[in-house]
């Protein structure tokens, strides 16, 4: 693992003081991520932003209003609040008719901005646009204009003075609906801190499904009301020992809100009918030995299973699923259905599909990991597909070859049968993966996933035959066996994450390695200023 030169940081901070001077990172080339659909830039004749300049929501709606406040919130400290020329004000967020000089935020019906999330950005020296036509697309225009903004911008209790924006027409909508990152609370315990600073990450890249795997054979980490246990028993271990922990209730629906005012949906796992051991501990009549058990502290998988044959178990999970479905907005419960190597095909099929009513029953829809393929769903169910196959189809061992196809098979027929796809390839966008051989954490079960791997996969003549719609996203799981802190789960999500947000959002067409790794190594001082302590990979970083 390489560390981030701190160095850099000091120099930036440096320049803080001194008003109108020439930003150290000048916003041209901009290095946009994901990049745009359309983008012309202009050469000369950009926008000035000052601790004067208001943000105008024309029409004042007030979701729209909220995007201005972020934007009022990223600019302010950096322009206004402490500036020498200021009024020691945040720019103030307007909701009158739109006006020269002006950032304008507006909700409008202009045709080419309909798609959902999409977004129109135009910069000139008169002032700066952002059209959509919801607010979500507004938040997006935000964000690009955030990555134009120099990144000194991301201070937030500096005096760096006037900002200069460069001269752009942009016309921008995501690929897929479904950008995601999962999370993995269980293995070892991320609390209410460390995963805002994750969704605050995530949205500088338009990502927009925080996936919370919350329990597993280690852990059991949301409060659940009327089962006590599974916090006060089941979620004080964590791998290697550690002390565990849990989201409260209210923790949960902070986040929860956190992430929607990031555009960000929560979707909420709770792992069955393996994975399970720590709930076991909790409550051993779940299983069907009911033995007592200890907790589970080491890093295999496969060996933990609900009792699947009694009614108590489905009391259980209505309870389970009910508490999480009532605190959760979004539309989607995963109930994993990974790695179950304890149960007969006949008994995980039969607690799939009751798993998939009860989850119905609470008005969500189901999620679960590929091994649901095997069993027939009802039309809508979303598949993760995280196994890799599609490499080995035309693998030359016919036994890999072969289970391969029987792989491919059952997603295919479940694609027929009117499920969606996410794709969460573990060769190519695990987190956990090591990035090379230098990587200290990680695993390497799937292999190393370089920088230039996680982005650079994805057009294959197997993906490619699926009908139009089938997948509906991509997502980048982190997985935290070997992961413990901030700071290294920062270190294997960055910069891969970034790339996987790329894929997610732009076309097909715009997708270059050589041309995204230039805009990559571009981020590095917005994430020294941010203090994200990613990866700097030679791929990457000798090359700028
Ligand atoms: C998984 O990696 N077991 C979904």
């Amino acid at each position: 693992m390489r560390s981030v030169a701190l160095a850099f940081v000091l120099v930036l901070a440096s320049v803080g003081a001194s008003a109108h001077q020439a930003p150290l990172i000048p916003a041209t080339p901009p290095a946009l991520i994901p990049s745009p659909r359309s983008a012309v830039f202009a050469e000369s004749g950009g926008f000035v932003v000052t601790s004067r300049t208001p943000i105008v929501v024309p029409g004042g709606a007030d979701e729209a209003v909220r995007v201005g406040e972020v934007l009022s919130a990223l600019i302010g400290p950096g322009v206004g609040v402490g500036h020498p020329d200021s009024l020691d004000v945040q720019p103030l967020v307007e909701t009158g008719p739109p006006r020269d000089g002006a950032i304008v935020l507006a909700l409008t019906d202009r045709a080419d901005v309909q798609a959902p999330e999409a977004y129109a950005l135009t910069v000139e020296p008169a002032g700066v646009r952002i059209e959509a036509g919801t607010a979500a697309g507004l938040f997006y225009g935000v964000q690009t204009l955030r990555q134009l903004l120099p990144p000194e911008v991301e201070y937030s209790a500096a005096r760096i003075g006037p900002l200069d924006v460069p001269a752009v027409v942009i016309l921008d909508a995501p690929r897929y609906p479904w950008r995601g990152a999962m999370l993995d609370v269980a293995r070892h315990f991320f609390g209410v801190a460390a995963i805002e600073q994750y969704l605050d990450h995530m949205a500088l890249y338009k990502l927009n499904r925080l996936h919370l795997h919350l329990s597993d054979d280690q852990g059991w980490r949301v409060e659940i009301p009327g089962w006590p246990r599974l916090t006060t028993v089941g979620a004080q271990n964590e791998v290697g020992g550690g002390p565990g922990g849990y989201l409260s209730t209210a923790d949960y629906e902070h986040l929860v809100r956190y992430a929607a005012d990031r555009f960000i949906t929560v979707v909420p796992e709770i792992d069955m009918p393996g994975h399970i051991h720590a709930a076991l501990v909790a409550h051993p009549d779940l299983s069907c030995d009911g033995e007592p058990r200890e907790p589970y502290t080491g890093i295999r998988v496969g060996f933990s299973a609900l009792c699947v044959e009694q009614e108590a178990t489905y009391a259980f999970l209505d309870d389970v699923i009910g508490a999480l479905a009532a605190r959760t907005p979004g539309a989607w419960f995963h109930i994993g259905g990974d790695e179950v190597q304890t149960l007969s095909h006949e008994q995980y099929a039969t607690f799939v599909q009751r798993a998939e009513a009860l989850v119905a029953a609470h008005g969500k829809r189901l999620v679960g990991w590929d091994e649901i393929a095997g069993v027939p769903l009802q039309p809508g169910a979303t598949l993760q597909l995280w196994r890799p196959f599609w490499d080995d189809l035309t693998h030359p061992d016919s036994a890999r070859r072969a289970r391969a196809h029987a792989h491919a098979d059952a997603v295919v027929g479940a694609v027929e049968g009117g499920a969606h796809l996410i794709l969460s390839p573990a060769d190519r966008i695990y987190l956990d993966m090591k990035v090379d051989s230098t990587t200290a954490l990680g695993l390497a079960w799937a292999g190393y996933n370089g920088v230039r791997d996680a982005y650079d996969w994805g057009e294959t003549p197997w993906l490619d035959a699926l009908p139009d719609g089938a997948i509906i996203g991509i997502e980048a799981p982190l997985w935290t066996e070997t992961i413990a802190t901030v700071a290294d789960l920062e270190a294997m999500a960055f910069p891969r994450l970034v790339g996987v947000a790329e894929r997610g959002w732009s076309s097909r067409e715009t997708l270059d390695w050589d041309d995204y790794r230039v805009r990559l190594a571009r981020q590095a001082p917005r994430w020294h200023i941010l203090g994200l302590n990613y990866t700097r990979v030679p791929e990457v970083w000798n090359a700028d």
